[in-house]
């Protein structure tokens, strides 16, 4: 992604391997901090998925598989039961950092797969290369979508997102983000509202900081604003990404996707979900069997920022030890959905149709 850094302009990818090393943009710190981060092992990564460091589907799942090439690397020299059982416990500790984008999952089976038959070398190169794999078809996905994805976004169009399923959420261009990226480049006209995203703020945070650099114009809403400007007509159609998608169409997505497409639909604007391969989680039948992800209720009672000084801070919003609820995501039915933006191309209902006829 383009990030624009004391008036120099460089091109930096959310996360990338280098060698047994993990690097990436320390996602807790932005707007206000660019920062990169040193993940030196499989469980230093691991816990940096848990903390939010990075989150996103596609970045949590490129993270998963550079864990396995970590923990690979680590294990090199261990006789081949020991690898293997070495290689199994890193993927428990992996799969036990977030339940709910899949992509997490995929990445961790895609790699214990790849390694294969054969000795102890053999299976690290083979882990490392499928590692590195979903890495690349991470990036290429995000650029077919931001290509299939720009024919939906008439010239004018005003645009509502949610959360963040731009660059940071992936290794670049992002699912939602990166068709409103082809459409701007194209010199369509175009402005985006951003819901705030609370408890997390990934929109106020993350979806306004990679729009600023990418010169797109846009807003940050307060949460509760989406329905006003939807009933006003001054919302054109909606594009979200997703952390899951079933294989009936239902889609896990940041609390309050839900509701924007209930709106949505109630007032005739198309709902847009953008989503690569590695979303689709062809196993889980319909959305009621998505493991929703419950934070920590600190989360709601909170907020982060900066001070006049530009140093971190935390603030309590509500009292110290109110009573919170914090379910990180939700399900909107495949009803409520207009169409998928995919690396494979537009998806449209019936989902459970096209849905196998593209991925399955
Ligand atoms: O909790 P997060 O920030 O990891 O949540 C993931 C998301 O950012 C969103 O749900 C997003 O819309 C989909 S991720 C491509």
């Amino acid at each position: 992604m383009r990030v624009v850094i004391e008036g120099e302009v460089r091109d930096l990818r959310t996360i990338w391997r280098e060698g047994q090393l993990v690097k990436l943009i320390d996602q807790r710190k932005l707007p206000h901090r660019l920062e990169i981060a040193v993940m030196r092992d499989h469980r230093e990564t691991a816990q940096a998925i848990k903390d939010m460091v990075l989150r996103g589907a596609g970045a949590i799942g490129v993270a998963a598989a550079y864990g396995m090439a970590q923990a690979a690397l680590e294990a090199r020299h261990l006789p081949l039961k020991d690898f293997m059982a070495y290689m199994e416990e890193a993927a428990q500790r992996i799969r036990a950092t977030r339940p709910t984008a899949v992509n997490l999952f995929h990445a961790v089976e895609r790699c214990l797969r790849a390694a294969g038959e054969g000795g102890v070398e053999e299976r690290v190169r083979r882990i490392v290369e499928e590692a590195d794999r979903i890495a690349e078809e991470d990036l290429r996905a995000s650029k077919l979508i931001g290509e299939y994805g720009a024919q939906l976004i008439p010239d004018g169009a005003r645009i509502l997102t949610h959360c963040n399923a731009g660059a940071l959420a992936f290794i670049d261009y992002g699912t939602a983000l990166s068709p409103i990226r082809y459409a701007h480049r194209m010199g369509k006209r175009i402005f985006v509202y951003v819901d705030e995203t609370r408890p997390r703020c990934q929109g106020a945070r993350l979806t306004a900081w990679e729009l600023e650099m990418e010169g797109i114009p846009y807003a940050v809403i307060a949460d509760n604003a989406a329905g006003y400007y939807m009933r006003r007509g001054e919302i054109d159609l909606v594009i979200v990404g997703a952390d899951r998608i079933a294989a009936n169409g239902d889609v896990a997505n940041k609390i309050g996707t839900y509701e924007r497409a209930v709106v949505a639909k109630e007032n005739g604007i198309p709902f847009y979900v953008a989503a690569p391969k590695m979303t689709f989680d062809l196993k889980c039948p319909s959305g009621d069997e998505i493991e929703i992800e419950e934070r920590s209720p600190e989360e709601v009672i909170t907020a982060w920022g900066v001070d006049e000084e530009g140093n971190p801070t935390r603030v309590y919003i509500a009292k110290r030890g109110t009573p919170a609820k914090n379910p990180a995501f939700d399900v909107t039915p495949a009803k409520y959905i207009t169409a998928f933006i995919t690396e494979r191309g537009i998806l449209r209902p019936p989902y459970e149709e096209s849905i196998r006829r593209a991925f399955g």
